[in-house]
């Protein structure tokens, strides 16, 4: 399998908090891998220095033949990547199809191709729909779905995921765990963090593990969930 992207010994520091400890991962061509670990493990981190937005300490990202580390967010995005936020924030009084124009236009410079490329977006991820609503008047679940819809807009070859079905109910979280498939299967390479277990379960053809920054396992789901180190690492918190 073709890696798309390397991460090697990336390290982070706050002041006394060590964010990321040498952490190192891969991802291949069409994967989904499933990035998990208790709150404060450090998976918003991994994404932020990844995607350009926090400088790491050590380390180095292998992106598109290049280290992308020191890079600036537009660039890395330019070279296909691109990252939802936890805390989504969509522009309120623009509608779904305009919010995912946004994104469009880092290719398609023409409104009208930006406009048509946002139409096949909104389609993939099921909000065609909903494309002349206005962002506010969307569902927290749904919004999530848009924030995706708005970075697959920038036609990454990775994309990664911050927690896209955090506050779903059960049935938004099968909405969301198709649509996932679907970008995947459009060629589109993965990084989830996700507490939502299910959905981990199924998506995922492999896991990664964080704990206080650090790599503590990393596999196929079915080994990841009876892995000793993880289960206490999530001791006191459930793990199905
Ligand atoms: N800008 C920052 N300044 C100082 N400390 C930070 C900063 N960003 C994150 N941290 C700290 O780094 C640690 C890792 O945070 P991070 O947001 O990466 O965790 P996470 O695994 O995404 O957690 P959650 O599951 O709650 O989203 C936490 O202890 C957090 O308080
Ligand atoms: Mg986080």
């Amino acid at each position: 399998m073709t890696t798309l992207l390397e991460v090697e010994e990336l390290s982070k520091r706050y002041g006394g908090l060590q964010a990321l400890a040498r952490v190192s991962l891969s991802l291949g061509e069409r994967e989904i891998l499933g990035l998990i670990g208790p709150n404060g493990a450090g998976k918003t981190t991994l994404f932020a220095a990844v995607s350009g937005f926090v400088r790491p300490d050590e380390g180095r990202v292998g992106f598109a033949g290049r280290n992308v580390v020191g890079l600036p967010p537009h660039a890395i995005s330019r070279l296909g990547l691109a990252r939802t936020f936890q805390l989504v924030q969509p522009f309120p009084r623009l509608s779904v199809a305009e919010n995912v124009m946004v994104g469009a236009f880092a290719r398609h410079p023409a409104p009208r191709d930006a406009h048509r490329h946002a139409l096949d977006v909104l389609e993939l991820t099921r909000l065609d729909a909903l494309a002349t609503r206005p962002a506010h008047t969307l569902s927290v679940g749904l919004r999530k779905r848009l924030e995706l819809a708005r970075a697959l807009a920038t036609q990454p070859r990775v994309l990664l995921l911050d927690e896209v079905m955090a506050g779903l109910n059960p049935t938004e979280v099968d909405e969301t765990v198709a649509v996932v498939r679907r970008v995947r299967d459009s060629g589109v390479a993965i990084i989830l963090i996700e507490h939502v277990m299910a959905a981990v379960m199924q998506l995922c053809d492999r896991v990664a593990v964080l704990h206080h920054g650090e790599l503590i396992a990393c596999g196929a789901p079915a080994d990841i969930a009876r892995d000793p180190a993880v289960v206490a690492a999530y001791l006191g918190e459930e793990i199905h």
